[in-house]
């Protein structure tokens, strides 16, 4: 099963991802709000372009009926205002992964998706920072209490697709290079904005 394969052969990516200097700063019972917000931007520098993309290929929004209310860069853009930053004042990512066919759309919105599940425990962190306020956290809270519901209604919408053989390692690959695209541009960002160290 697709859903199987993606969560088994990204298990690295995501073991590698968790580690990365600006999400080991975003799990800190030291963070501050200002790193978060770095961080928040790092991550609208990086859905937003391929978002753009995505929304432009007629084909996902036939794999995905639902695809509208899953993009991110909305809840990002209002974390973003309430940060006090402006959107429209940050670069794009320089670092994305290929997203030329409709498989390797599939992939990135995967690693979207799921990062919802895992966000579920990111915001009972950053829910003790005596900074914390809703308004700042809509990206990170997803669909709050129908994150298991989407997630579960995405799968299923996988699976609906039939996919071959080939079709579903080309949907895998795109996961893998989102994870890593990712990742580079967090630690590169880290790096420049942070003073955060290579690994
Ligand atoms: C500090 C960082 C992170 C932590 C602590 C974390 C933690 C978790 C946890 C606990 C789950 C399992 C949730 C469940 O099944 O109920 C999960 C799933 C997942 N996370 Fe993360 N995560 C982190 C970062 C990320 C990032 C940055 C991404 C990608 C953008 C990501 C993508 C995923 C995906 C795709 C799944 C679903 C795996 C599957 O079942 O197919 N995670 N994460």
């Amino acid at each position: 099963m697709i859903t199987d394969k993606l969560r088994e052969q990204t298990r690295p990516q995501h073991e590698s991802i968790e580690s990365a200097a600006p999400f080991k700063v975003l799990m800190s019972p030291e963070l501050t709000i200002e790193q978060y917000a770095q961080i928040i931007s790092f991550w609208y520098s990086y859905v937003k372009p391929c978002e753009e993309l995505i929304r432009s290929n007629q084909t996902m929004a036939e794999a995905i009926p639902d695809i509208e209310a899953r993009y991110k860069d909305s809840l990002l853009e209002n974390d973003l205002n309430n940060l006090g930053i402006q959107p429209d004042t940050l670069p794009a990512s320089t670092i994305t992964p290929p997203l030329h066919h409709t498989t390797d759309m599939l992939g990135f919105i995967y690693v979207m998706e799921g990062s919802s599940m895992g966000a579920q425990l990111i915001v009972h962190k950053l829910k003790e920072h005596s900074w914390y306020n809703e308004g700042i956290t809509n990206f990170y809270a997803g669909y709050k209490k129908e994150n298991g519901k989407m997630w579960s209604a995405f799968k299923k919408q996988l699976l609906a697709l039939e996919l071959s053989d080939a079709e579903e390692a080309q949907v895998v690959e795109s996961a893998k290079q989102t994870f890593t695209t990712l990742e580079q541009w967090m630690n590169l960002q880290g790096q420049q904005q942070m003073s955060l160290p290579a690994l």
